[in-house]
């Protein structure tokens, strides 16, 4: 019930324009196209909270939903548009880590994975930043609908296998926000940083 109160706050830059009055934040990162708008707006029983933008300025921005006056879902919109150059890319990498590494609110990453397509090269950088921060993430394995039950089952357990082995501060779940699969798990993990 809570997530359905989440009401978009702000679109900032930069790390040093960030709110501060707010305590508890659960960043979603993920490339373009994992589904992480779609995600967000399941998650949060709203059609159209976070919306979808294709262009690459966006990318930039750190997008603020928050559910109380301590708690935000924080969208971090998606790495890995091909067309960006490398400058606007460099500077958003930046950004990113700027926010990951100095926010001290941030309590957890959620990070969306497309299930029939292997981890980014940025999704590996996530899990490395994320490690060495000690900083909890719980992996989407997004679009589960587009797979049957037993190699969406191989996928999950391959990357848990994975996880356990060099990433133990990650978990990971399939989730398909075409069919609301998956939500019961990520609202718990949700819960479980916001300390609800
Ligand atoms: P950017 O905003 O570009 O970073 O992308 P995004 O990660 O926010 O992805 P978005 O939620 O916009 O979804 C991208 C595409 O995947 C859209 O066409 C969605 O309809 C589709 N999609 C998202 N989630 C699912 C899902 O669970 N199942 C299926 N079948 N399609 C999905
Ligand atoms: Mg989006």
């Amino acid at each position: 019930p809570l997530y359905q109160q989440a009401k978009y706050l702000k679109s900032v830059p930069t790390l040093n324009l960030c709110p501060e009055e707010l305590k508890y934040e659960v960043a979603f990162a993920g490339r373009s196209n994992a589904g992480k708008s779609s995600a967000l707006n399941v998650i949060t029983s709203q059609k159209s909270l976070a919306r979808t933008s294709k262009t690459p300025g966006r990318t930039q921005l750190i997008n603020f939903f928050t559910l109380d006056e301590e708690r935000a879902l924080v969208d971090l919109p998606g790495y890995g548009f091909a067309k960006v150059n490398v400058k606007i890319k460099r500077a958003w990498e930046a950004g990113l880590s700027e926010y990951i590494e100095k926010r001290p609110q941030l309590k957890g990453v959620v990070l969306l994975m497309d299930s029939r397509m292997p981890p980014t090269e940025i999704d590996m950088t996530m899990l490395e930043w994320t490690k060495s921060l000690e900083l909890p993430v719980h992996v989407l394995l997004t679009k589960s609908d587009k797979l049957k039950k037993g190699p969406a089952k191989a996928s999950l357990l391959k990357l848990r296998k994975m996880l356990k082995e060099e990433y133990p501060h990650a978990t990971a779940q399939l989730f398909s926000s075409l069919k609301r699969d998956g939500l019961n798990e990520v609202w718990l993990k949700l819960d479980h940083w916001f300390e609800y």
